[in-house]
């Protein structure tokens, strides 16, 4: 998600920086920009919306730009529509040559209207929407307010923001010095002989140099010429190693990673916490949820009577388990359906009724004429939509972004995770507003969704076990998934993960249904993965299980931690931690989809480009 380079030495920088920036668009962008620093003193600005040949185009491939010293960047956006004016980098003036600060920035600062605020108090003016023109502008301001270096009002900035930033900035008056700091969002610094580079990943500056010291959080860099200095908070210098990196260009952009399937895998429990902070507000004495952001007024959540989801593949799934959540806590009827039906098929929608539409590219076909045609009938419309600035993001009336971040793999994991909150968090703002669960109640969920992360980084731990489990079943021909309520949309998501990218045919059935015809299909050695993690069914998927057992059926489960008895009836158990039985989805979803990808792997396939597939689907 959004790429920063930045450089100081004795070679003009525009064309170094457009080269890393190129190096660092598998991140996914909308927009980029970069500021060098001539031998006049003066920063030189250029940015350009769309792809990164607009940026070359308009600088002549950075020869039109003269200067030793630069940063770049390239903006996937989450404050802020994709335009020229929210690309970075961004000024602490109104204009570059009233500016003294300029800088690049990856994350998101949590708190950046409370800051704007502040500074909107202090004269301060704003020409763009993001949160990253707030932050410079903060660090200009303490930098003027204390008349302290450089690294102590950058310091100060980082001890009053919230959120995950990897920071890049040049001071006017301090020539030949790029600074930077970092908070959960990575960096590196690159050196090579009379050359110092800045860069958020490495393959922006292999070609330049193999020698690296990363960026740890809560410190500060401090580039020159072939040379860093690092500092803590207090302005402590830090001792760093140099570290020579000895992976290809590939190898470092998917982080080490064997597919990009597997790095977005790992990226969920930051996907999710972006995604809750997002919308959730701390005032200090507790956490509530706030949609002044999404424009949905709390009356007209009070006055809802039908919910009607639709969406295609995985946000359809997502759909699926926000309709058991929604139903649940809101007490609001939810209705989920297929995109590519729900247009055609001339629904009778309530006036009073409310259609989200899930999508994480926001582009899918089906979903946006979903969308129109419920625009047409004149009912409110809110759309779950990853990619800011979409379609579906302009047109609907109400948007709830998810925070996952740029998806390159084809079959989605961290998007649906993020789709997956976004619907507990419409659940439980829409039962508080309209009285269904108490203060109590509201705080306990909230804690709940902010345990998902670690709990999901505990699952990680038993990747060698799932592995293991698959290269057993390498040969399998048919796969069911089973499950009952949530663990039958979560068998949904599982069942589609294994067959989009390791092309086993599998299907998911809700558990109770088997009997209804499927059931002849189980023979000796078909295998069931089943899902159970709902206390009150439990005990109902195990009798399922046991009829799918009795008729030759290899039975593998996912449970929580505690439901040690499955072990009598399943011959593989994955275990995942323990959460509130309606957030229960985003734990258990997380083997199934290692088990698809570590399948997929053990068939020497590629997981991050199955065959016949594409990540966004926009023709009927
Ligand atoms: C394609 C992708 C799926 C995705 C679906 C909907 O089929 O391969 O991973 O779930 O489209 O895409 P959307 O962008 O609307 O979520």
């Amino acid at each position: 998600m959004c790429g920063i380079v930045g450089f100081v030495g004795r070679r003009d920088a525009a064309p170094i920086l457009l080269e890393g920036l190129s190096k660092l668009e598998y991140r996914g962008y909308d927009s980029a920009g970069l500021a060098v620093r001539d031998s006049t003193g003066n920063f030189e600005v250029v940015k350009a919306k769309g792809k990164l040949k607009e940026l070359f185009d308009k600088t002549d491939s950075g020869k039109a730009l003269h200067g030793t010293m630069g940063i770049g960047h390239t903006r996937w956006a989450t404050h802020g529509e994709p335009s020229e004016t929210n690309a970075h980098p961004h000024i602490s003036g109104m204009d570059v040559k009233d500016s003294d600060i300029i800088g690049v920035h990856n994350g998101i600062i949590e708190n950046y209207m409370e800051m704007k605020t502040k500074l909107l108090r202090k004269g301060y003016k704003f020409y763009s929407d993001t949160d990253t023109e707030v932050l410079v502008k903060l660090v200009d301001y303490y930098y003027k307010k204390y008349k302290c270096p450089p690294c102590e009002a950058i310091a100060k900035t980082m001890v009053r923001v919230k959120g995950s930033y990897a920071l890049a900035v040049m001071f006017k008056d301090h020539p030949d010095e790029i600074w930077a700091a970092r908070k959960d969002s990575p960096m590196i610094v690159g050196i090579s002989d009379n050359e110092t580079f800045i860069a958020s990943d490495v393959p922006a500056i292999l070609k330049y140099t193999r020698n690296v010291y990363y960026v740890d959080n809560m410190e500060i860099a401090c580039l020159k010429e072939g040379s860093a200095e690092f500092f803590t908070i207090d302005s402590e210098p830090i001792e760093k190693e140099l570290v020579e990196i000895t992976w290809d260009t590939e190898a470092a952009e998917k982080g080490g990673y064997e597919y990009f399937m597997m790095k977005e895998i790992h990226e969920q429990p930051r996907a999710i916490l972006d995604t809750l902070n997002s919308v959730i507000k701390d005032d200090g004495d507790s956490k509530k949820i706030d949609f002044s952001g999404i424009g949905i007024p709390d009356e007209d959540i009070k006055n809802i009577s039908q919910i009607y989801i639709a969406a295609c593949g995985s946000a359809w799934h997502a759909g699926m388990a926000a309709q058991y959540v929604i139903e649940d806590l809101a007490r609001v009827p939810v209705r989920v359906e297929l995109a590519s039906e729900f247009r055609y098929r001339k629904p009778i929608l309530d006036k009073n009724g409310l259609v989200i539409i899930i999508s994480q590219s926001g582009e899918t076909a089906d979903s946006i004429a979903a969308l129109r045609e419920a625009k047409e009938k004149g009912v409110k419309t809110l759309a779950i939509v990853n990619v800011v600035g979409s379609t579906i993001a302009r047109e609907a009336d109400y948007v709830l972004y998810t925070l996952a971040g740029p998806e390159i793999a084809v079959a989605t994991t961290k998007a649906y995770s993020t789709q997956l909150i976004a619907g507990y968090l419409l659940a439980i703002q829409f039962a508080y507003v309209r009285g269904m669960i108490d203060d109590e109640k509201y705080a306990y969920y909230i804690s709940e969704l902010y345990a998902l992360p670690d709990k999901i980084e505990k699952i990680f731990e038993t990747k060698d076990k799932l592995q293991w489990f698959a290269a057993k079943f390498v040969n399998v021909h048919d796969v069911f998934f089973i499950g009952r309520n949530l663990d039958y949309a979560v068998s949904l998501e599982g069942s589609l993960k294994m067959k989009e990218i390791s092309y086993a045919h599998s299907e998911a059935y809700a558990a109770g249904e088997l009997k209804h015809g499927t059931i002849s299909m189980i023979e000796g050695g078909t295998l069931v993965i089943s899902v159970l993690t709902q206390p009150e069914l439990f005990d109902k998927t195990i009798s399922n299980m046991s009829e799918c057992k009795t008729r030759g059926a290899y039975l593998a489960a996912i449970t929580a931690y505690g439901h040690y008895d499955i072990e009598d009836t399943a011959s593989f158990v994955s275990y995942v931690p323990t959460a509130d039985p309606h957030f229960m989805g985003s734990l258990s979803v997380i083997p199934l989809q290692l088990l698809g990808y570590y399948l997929s792997l053990a068939r020497g396939l590629d997981a991050d480009k199955p065959r016949n597939l594409a990540k966004s689907v926009t023709v009927e």
